[in-house]
């Protein structure tokens, strides 16, 4: 166990940091009552059950059963480790994780070394392209180019902007010693067919490295400095990279901003960089892909508004259209798609160029809201004053609303592509299939899988308990006379006992945290989260406790005084003595 993250660290991380902050980030959440709510993120759903208790700095989600603290939220949010998401939130609350010798992740994944390992080829790649802009005696062509293009030296760095020279081997010689094959899956080099030697994929191209939502570099982009074919060449899709996924431009901007409103998607990765250039530090750009759901589902995890920055011709009307069927089923209340087409031949980085900061941002203010695109798109070829073409738009119509989760959002749309089409919302809804308000129906939760009146055991209950209200353990006065009982469960209930009376100010979060490792940590997420005890009032779960802990011992004394029963015959006279003694308590006990 040496050499792990200190448990007192981690404690006070959990202190420091509030679930409800780090979740709503991530997940837009809304008071309901004492709690917060979203539609879960675990699993796909209309109505929101995925509840964050802000007392308890605790999650569950009433659909699928998802549950945890501030850490395994992370975990599971943001595919990380153990030790990885305690880095996450220790970033965020600017905390620093001491360094003790030898530290050893606490966690691992399966994969995590080979995976490790791409990403330190990766580093080293950048490192290397980077420090070739600067240093490579033929570098001053792409320093040009750059400049010509104007960037400035700034921007370059921070975009970590650098150069793979002429040549077939400079990276490979470059970080020599790494084997060939690691570089292969890393997608730095291209194997010559069936030879079994290799080559640089990038080769005299400016490098434009992508990076991850930590920062990490899993790909590159590289650009040919004149006119030659590809333009483009990017990484192939690689363990750590996938294309679908990622979004050139992301961490920069998170980099830049503490608090992101609005992302404008462009498609160029000079785009991103030549917005950035006129301080338009907000833009990120899809790899060559059109707009997935995935990276849509990321860009909402940042800020509530997307704007689709794209060429006004056909093709960037299609992809504004792919953008949008991405986007609907991602659409609620307080969240916001809009579409900016530049004119036709211009792309983000030449218009702003050509016309100035200003401008684009006016455009930018002045997008089209996605109800109107969507209008606009489906009355192209329908003339809404006519009877047909108003039946061809709903038709049209018919599949797009099947994607959108309903809520108010659906609710607006509706009214108004009601009002655009000059009927009746309600009439609409019915053309559409769309019965009664979908609004008012707020599902309540469903009742807790196990049946209220259910029997609980009393160890059961006794640790439910404690999770809530840690403190109720020091009513207990010898929590170790309890491990003589027989149930199941009991040495886990004596252990967090006696750790919660070692530790008085433990709060919930960091005894689960605490036990996350332990035998039985699991369990004991589970059971904190299936009673459904988040909004009973403390002393009535005080009372409960007290009860519990007295039905405890009434069996400790009862199986006590059973042991000595069964060997009655052989009993010392202190163990016959205490037999009596049993015997009296246990007849008051059950007279009362
Ligand atoms: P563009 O051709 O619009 O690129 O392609 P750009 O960023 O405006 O480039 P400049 O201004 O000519 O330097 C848009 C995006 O499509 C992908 C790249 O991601 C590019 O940024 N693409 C384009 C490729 O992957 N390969 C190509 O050969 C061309
Ligand atoms: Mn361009």
């Amino acid at each position: 166990m040496s050499g792990r993250i200190p448990q007192n660290f981690i404690d006070d991380l959990i202190n420091r940091s509030d679930i409800v902050d780090v979740i709503d980030t991530r997940v837009p959440l809304k008071k309901a009552g004492r709690e917060y709510q979203a539609c879960c993120p675990f699993h796909n759903e209309k109505t929101p059950s995925f509840t964050v208790s802000p007392t308890k700095q605790f999650y569950h989600c009433f659909g699928c059963g998802a549950h945890g603290t501030v850490i395994s939220f992370l975990m599971e949010y943001e595919n990380l480790d153990f030790v990885e998401a305690i880095k996450e939130l220790a970033s965020n609350v600017g905390m620093e994780i001491p360094k003790s010798e030898g530290f050893i992740n606490s966690a691992p994944r399966v994969d995590k070394s080979v995976t490790q390992s791409l990403y330190d080829v990766m580093a080293r790649a950048d490192q290397f392209f980077q420090q070739q802009l600067r240093q490579h005696p033929q570098a001053s062509q792409a320093v040009e180019y750059l400049k010509q293009r104007g960037l400035s030296g700034e921007i370059a760095r921070d975009f970590g902007i650098g150069y793979a020279p002429p040549g077939w081997d400079n990276l490979i010689k470059a970080l020599a010693p790494t084997p060939s094959k690691q570089l292969l899956d890393a997608g730095l080099v291209i194997e010559k067919e069936g030879q079994g030697s290799f080559y640089d994929r990038f080769r005299e191209r400016i490098m434009f490295p992508i990076r991850d939502q930590r920062g990490r570099v899993i790909a590159f982009g590289g650009r040919v400095l004149g006119d030659d074919k590809p333009k483009y060449l990017n990484s192939p899709e690689t363990d750590v990279f996938h294309k679908g996924k990622e979004l050139y431009g992301l961490f920069e901007a998170r980099q830049h901003h503490k608090q992101l409103e609005r992302i404008i998607v462009v498609e160029g990765y000079m785009d991103v960089v030549a917005l950035a250039q006129f301080g338009v530090r907000n833009a990120v750009a899809t790899l060559g892909t059109a707009v997935t759901e995935d990276h849509l589902n990321q860009l909402f995890r940042t800020c509530s508004e997307v704007i689709f920055c794209f060429d006004g011709d056909s093709a960037g009307r299609k992809a504004a259209w792919r953008g949008l069927e991405n986007g609907l089923p991602l659409m609620q209340k307080g969240r916001q798609i809009r579409f900016l087409f530049l004119p036709d031949g211009e792309d983000p980085d030449t218009y702003i160029r050509q016309h100035g900061v200003e401008r684009f941002q006016q455009q930018v203010e002045e997008a089209q809201l996605l109800s109107d695109f969507l209008i606009d798109q489906l009355s192209a070829n329908a003339d809404l004053r006519q009877v047909d073409g108003q039946s061809r738009f709903i038709e049209q119509l018919k599949p797009l609303m099947q994607l959108l989760p309903a809520g108010t959002y659906m609710e607006l749309l509706l009214d108004r592509i009601a009002s655009k089409l000059h009927l009746d919302t309600l009439r609409l809804k019915q053309f559409l299939g769309i019965a009664g308000s979908t609004m008012a129906v707020q599902r309540s939760a469903p009742m807790p899988r196990q049946a209220r009146n259910q029997r609980q055991s009393p160890v059961r209950s006794a640790i439910t308990l404690l999770l809530h209200h840690p403190a109720f353990a020091m009513k207990v006065e010898n929590p170790n006379s309890f491990r003589a009982i027989e149930l199941p469960g009991i040495t886990l209930l004596v252990d967090i006992l006696e750790n919660i009376q070692q530790q008085p100010q433990i709060t919930t979060p960091m005894l689960l945290e605490q036990w996350r490792h332990r035998e039985g940590g699991q369990h004991l997420m589970t059971l904190f989260q299936s009673d459904h005890l988040f909004s009973e009032d403390t002393e009535m779960m005080s009372d409960k406790f007290s009860g519990v802990v007295k039905e405890l011992e009434k069996v400790r004394n009862q199986q006590e005084h059973d042991r000595l029963l069964s060997r009655f015959n052989q009993l010392s006279d202190v163990e016959r003595k205490r037999y009596l003694e049993l015997t009296q308590l246990l007849k008051g006990v059950n007279q009362k």
